[in-house]
């Protein structure tokens, strides 16, 4: 989490570092700071608590500055307040940190910054007396990034100015993101690149234990003593994809931009009637899925899809628990790993883990060239574009999307599926992206129903087998950004303690797709009734038999299974961002969320 810039060059610093920010504040919005050299050369830093809108306000941002970094914080070690927040400076050293120094505490104690007194809670303080006191000895600053590397343990992603020097920024990189903008005449240095996406397109991807030396003119970059050529590379999304182009939020952008992404991953890997750029997975006999969040959610509906058309073994886990339980791979399994932002700490050391094993891994990502999308054996990139809401809503059906089509591909592949299918399952795809469009044509639907049920204390969701998939990801959806309570059960599960918790009036969404055990369901539903519950229901079946299970009914496409269970989503993700509107949320930025967790 945390974002961070810095700009050297012909602009005015000010403006383009804050512009940076308000692109990186989806890593995080607790408070925020920029350090620059003005026109006498002197450094300033200046700092706030809250957004960035708040720190702007307090900068002249028509000042004279062409060096400076910039920093917006989620905060891990020390609370949200302006001592705690970037830059940090001590003594010769100002920077800005991405990260975390797991071995902050035991550093304090470290011979070079025994005479030092903390005056912040961060991590990020030690890491800057440490490097403060190396410069001071060497007086040589790449040295001293060396030598640091050494001693700090855990993650960062660094933007360090140094006292006196005008002509320079640096950085250096370890298991956190960090990109350099390559300008004329100038450069930037960024977290993510539709941070500097304005100004340039190309930019150059830092590897772990690279150090980088930013000139105006010049990049440098080092990795353990030697000078590395580094590739320029260009931005594939243009500007308007990190704008919000009219909409209220991005999220709402974002859940319109749906049928286009749809579009985008299947032209990416079906041509025609033809699978294109996808491995065969038929030489696995298991595959073990790991992820966190709305991510993981992704894996839990490939897993029925599997399990269903491919007859294989599927284990899915979330990141942070798999990363510490016992696994029982060979060479036969593959894990693949699904992070929107290939950043996530527990996916990426999860994968880490497996690639150690020399056991197969494929990676499904959207951002390009990220910490995941590099160590995977293979990778698999959704085509979503830019997520700016913190809540997933594009990239979730994206990954979804790719999974189930690697799916289908490996059940062609095993022969399970026969060539007529085959084309009828194709023709769904070519038409998901109408069906969406279809869902986002009229809101009105889930307008309706989040004024219904926006002032509920609790909202429960139901659904068995991949409907239960399904609606986990609907109940995250609403929790984190109305934050009102919600729980996603088996249908069947209810009944087993937690139905003591519907009242009357409380709602209870279901999703129903899958025929064999619809009754079930509508039984389960029933029960929930019989004791108040406010009911609506998402199906593609014919409901006309049940009326009496539901107060509201969307109804869905009917395709085949393989392809509908993308379908309910959009609805749940269109209810989640009213009901959040009318309780007057904060939509793209939900209270304590970061939208890249680089932390365990
Ligand atoms: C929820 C959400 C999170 C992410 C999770 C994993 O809307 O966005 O649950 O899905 O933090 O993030 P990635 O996909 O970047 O690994």
């Amino acid at each position: 989490m945390c974002g961070i810039i810095g700009y050297i060059g012909k602009k005015k610093a000010i403006p383009v570092i804050i512009d940076g920010l308000e692109t990186l504040e989806y890593r995080g919005y607790d408070s925020s700071g920029i350090a620059y050299y003005n026109k006498k050369k002197e450094l300033k830093i200046i700092k706030e608590q809250g957004k960035i809108a708040i720190l702007k306000n307090i900068l002249n941002l028509n000042e004279e500055s062409n060096l400076g970094i910039g920093h917006t914080r989620w905060a891990t070690h020390g609370q949200p307040s302006r001592i705690n927040s970037h830059p940090h400076n001590v003594g010769n050293i100002t920077l800005v940190h991405n990260g975390i120094i797991e071995n902050y505490e035991e550093l304090k104690k470290h011979p070079l910054v025994k005479n030092y007194k903390f005056i912040s809670k961060t991590d990020t303080e030690v890491a800057c007396a440490i490097i403060n006191s190396l410069y001071n000895e060497n007086q040589d600053i790449l040295k001293s990034l060396e030598e640091s590397q050494k001693l700090l343990m855990g993650s960062y992603a660094l933007a360090i100015i140094v006292n006196n020097d005008f002509e320079h920024l640096y950085v250096m990189k370890k298991d956190s993101p960090l990109i350099i903008g390559v300008g004329n005449k100038e450069n930037y240095v960024a977290s993510d690149v539709p941070a500097i996406l304005k100004y340039t397109k190309k930019y150059i991807l830092l590897n772990e234990g690279d150090i980088g030396i930013v000139s105006n003119k010049n990049i440098k970059v080092y990795n353990q003593k030697k000078l590395v050529k580094k590739k320029i590379l260009e931005f594939e999304w243009d500007l308007e994809a990190g704008m919000k182009n009219g909409y209220e939020h991005f999220m709402l952008k974002e859940i319109f931009e749906q049928p286009k992404v749809i579009e985008q991953t299947i032209k990416e890997y079906i041509n025609d009637y033809d699978f294109i750029n996808l491995p065969d997975l038929t030489k696995y006999n298991r595959i073990d899925i790991v992820a966190c969040g709305s991510a993981y959610h992704t894996g839990l509906i490939a897993k029925y899809w599997f399990e269903e058309y491919c007859n294989m073994e599927i284990n899915v886990d979330i990141a942070s628990e798999y990363r510490y339980k016992k696994n029982f791979l060979d060479k036969k399994c593959l894990l693949i790993v699904i992070s929107q932002s290939g950043e996530t700490a527990d996916t990426l050391a999860s994968l880490r883990l497996v690639n150690d094993k020399k056991i197969d891994t494929l990676a499904i990502v959207n951002v390009v060239g990220s910490s995941i999308a590099r160590e995977a054996k293979n990778v698999l990139y959704i085509k979503a574009g830019p997520e700016i809401s913190v809540a997933t809503t594009k990239a979730y059906s994206a990954q979804a999307l790719l999974l189930s089509i690697l799916a289908f591909k490996t059940s062609v592949d095993k022969k399970i599926i026969n060539i007529k299918e085959k084309e009828q399952i194709i023709n769904d795809y070519h038409n998901l992206s109408l069906y969406i469009q279809d869902i986002l044509s009229n809101t009105k639907i889930c307008e309706s129903i989040a004024k219904k049920i926006f002032k509920a204390n609790d909202i429960f969701f139901l659904g068995r087998k991949i409907d239960y998939a399904i609606v986990m990801e609907g109940s995250l959806k609403l929790k984190e950004i109305s934050y009102i309570h919600s729980e996603a059960y088996p249908s069947g599960e209810l009944k087993h303690g937690s139905i003591a918790l519907i009242n009357k009036n409380t709602p209870v969404i279901s999703v129903i797709t899958d025929e064999n055990i619809a009754l079930k369901t509508i039984s389960n539903i029933k029960e929930t009734k019989a004791r108040g519950a406010y009911s609506i229901v998402l199906s593609s079946l014919n409901m006309d038999n049940n009326k009496e299970c539901y107060d509201y009914l969307i109804k869905i496409e009917h395709i085949h299974s393989l392809v509908e269970p993308i379908l309910p989503i959009i609805y749940l993700q269109l209810i989640s961002y009213y009901i959040a509107k009318l309780n007057k949320r904060d939509i793209d930025k939900p209270k304590n969320l970061a939208k890249s967790v680089t932390v365990e």
